[in-house]
């Protein structure tokens, strides 16, 4: 068959025909240019979640308006007002992809869709969650935005992801999912069948896990996405940036912060007697240790930003506490974080949360981690990537041993660091995996995986948990 064969020609026909139709209905809707569409989509990953001065100026209709949302205290209510915004973002994205196309002068790599349906990366876009997971989807879509590629929000609505699909299914590279979601959909409802072949292949997708327990999507262990490194690399780091340029702005230097410690927590159900409690320290030790060290520098105190996550009613029943000697500064926004951190000399864990992106933040602003774990069974640290760098930067401390915790503080007091970020968490290395993720050959490496797979050799781990799939059979 020639090149020229014209049946070849009809999807890029296609393409440039629904790109000048979405053009002109863009004029007609909006009467404004085509730039002034766009211009929302740039100001979305600015400084907050969304930049919403930018985002404001060039809404054009009532129910097009975001509002950045206080997720931790009125979750539901809140996330009912956004829950549909992000079908304006990816719609708005589209319109521009159409006119780009028409006009033939889009970005390199626009042609290359990521769709983002994971309902952390919903809420930290869409409701101004700043958890890990949150931080993780940031940097993963910040990066892919870096690069050119396009990319689209679709809740975890899995029926809105196949409606976007069916209309680029060679443009849409990769789908970042988790395993079920909106109306207990699974994505793997959606799936490419003998019986339904315009589904979307299971290479497709890939779980947004955040941590890395190595574990598999029903095609194999690659198609798990982690925020952290695996010592087995059997699933896919992809990480987050940390931004150097951030970082800096709010540097102190060391002689310069007070002998102040900070601790690592944001709930007090952590320090509570309850199921979510984080227990690697006795109450007392946060008193004894600032008792002991005041001796040494009579400014010496341990700080947080500690709140109460529970209902009104409930902590009126069961008052929680602080253990003494912990000074709390109440909630603080990310800048206050920053600043705090920066004017504090230790970051000190309490076994919870793991592998939060915190101790990094700590360490590019000149914090050491007290990290705290049992190194008589290896760990498990709470945070263990972090532990591998040990001192000074990592504190690596034995729970329950006062020694070693006021021995580690002293230390940290008195040892400087200069502002550490790990070479893989550098914007270069994050776009090179996220480059990696948009363009590998994964439908050539899920054929190898099945052909194996139908003659019985089985070739991926499968483990139990509660994310995991397979091993199946699917189509290519
Ligand atoms: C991990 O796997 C990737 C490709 O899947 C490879 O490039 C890399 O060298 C591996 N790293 C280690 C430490 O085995
Ligand atoms: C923690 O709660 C359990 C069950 O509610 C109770 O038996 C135990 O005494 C409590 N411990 C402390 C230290 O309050
Ligand atoms: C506590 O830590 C100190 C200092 O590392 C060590 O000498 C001691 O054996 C530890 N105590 C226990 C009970 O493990
Ligand atoms: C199973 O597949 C792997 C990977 O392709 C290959 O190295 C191995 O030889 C195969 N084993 C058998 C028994 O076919």
């Amino acid at each position: 068959m020639s090149a020229r064969h014209p049946a070849r020609l009809i999807p890029v026909f296609l393409l440039v025909l629904i790109g000048v139709g979405l053009v002109q209905v863009g004029f007609l809707i909006d009467k404004t240019t085509i730039s002034n569409i766009t211009t929302p989509l740039k100001g979305i990953m600015k400084g907050s979640p969304y930049h919403q001065s930018s985002t404001e100026e060039a809404i054009t209709s009532p129910h097009d308006i975001y509002k950045p949302t206080d997720w931790e205290s009125d979750y539901f209510y809140k996330w009912g007002q956004t829950r549909a915004g992000y079908r304006w973002v990816t719609e708005s994205r589209l319109r521009a992809l159409a006119a780009c196309s028409a006009r033939g002068d889009c970005p390199a790599n626009a042609h290359k869709i990521a769709i983002f349906a994971t309902i952390h990366s919903h809420m930290a876009l869409f409701d101004g969650y700043t958890g890990g997971e949150g931080t993780w989807s940031k940097g993963m879509i910040k990066s892919l935005e870096r690069q050119g590629y396009t990319v689209l929000f679709a809740r975890n609505n899995f029926e809105y992801v196949y409606h976007i699909y069916r209309q680029f299914p060679d443009l849409v590279k990769a789908i970042f999912v988790d395993p079920s979601g909106d109306n207990g959909q699974k994505y793997t409802d959606f799936l490419k069948k003998p019986d339904r072949l315009n589904g979307i292949p299971a290479w497709k997708f890939f779980i947004a896990y955040y941590f890395p327990n190595a574990f598999s999507s029903i095609v194999g262990n690659k198609w798990v996405l982690t925020a952290e490194p695996n010592d087995n690399n059997l699933t896919t780091y992809t990480g987050y940036e940390i931004d150097r340029s951030k970082t800096l702005k709010n540097y102190v230097p060391f002689e310069q912060r007070p002998h102040r410690v900070y601790v690592l927590a944001k709930y007090l159900h952590f320090f509570a007697n309850h199921s979510m409690a984080a227990k690697v320290w006795d109450d007392d030790y946060y008193q004894r240790a600032t008792d002991e060290l005041r001796q040494r520098w009579p400014d010496f105190e341990i700080v947080g930003a500690i709140i109460d996550s529970r209902g009104e009613k409930e902590q009126k029943a069961e008052p929680w506490t602080l253990p003494p000697g912990i000074r709390n500064m109440g909630k603080l926004g990310p800048a206050e974080f920053d600043e705090a951190l920066s004017n504090s000399r230790l970051l000190l864990g309490v076994g919870r949360p793991g592998l939060s992106p915190s101790p990094w933040r700590g360490l590019a602003l000149g914090l050491p981690f007290l990290n705290p774990g049992d190194p008589a069974h290896k760990g498990p640290w709470q945070h263990h990537t972090v532990a591998k760098l040990g001192p000074p930067y990592s504190y690596n401390t034995q729970k329950f041993n006062y020694t070693e915790f006021v021995n580690n503080i002293a230390a940290a007091m008195e040892t400087p660091i200069e502002p550490y970020i790990h070479p893989l968490m550098e914007a270069e290395a994050v776009d090179r995996r996220m480059h990696d993720v948009m363009t590998r050959d994964w439908r050539s490496e899920a054929a190898a995986i099945l052909e194996e797979r139908k003659k019985g050799n089985e070739t991926q781990l499968f483990i139990d948990h509660p994310y995991a799939g397979g091993p199946e059979l699917f189509e290519l």
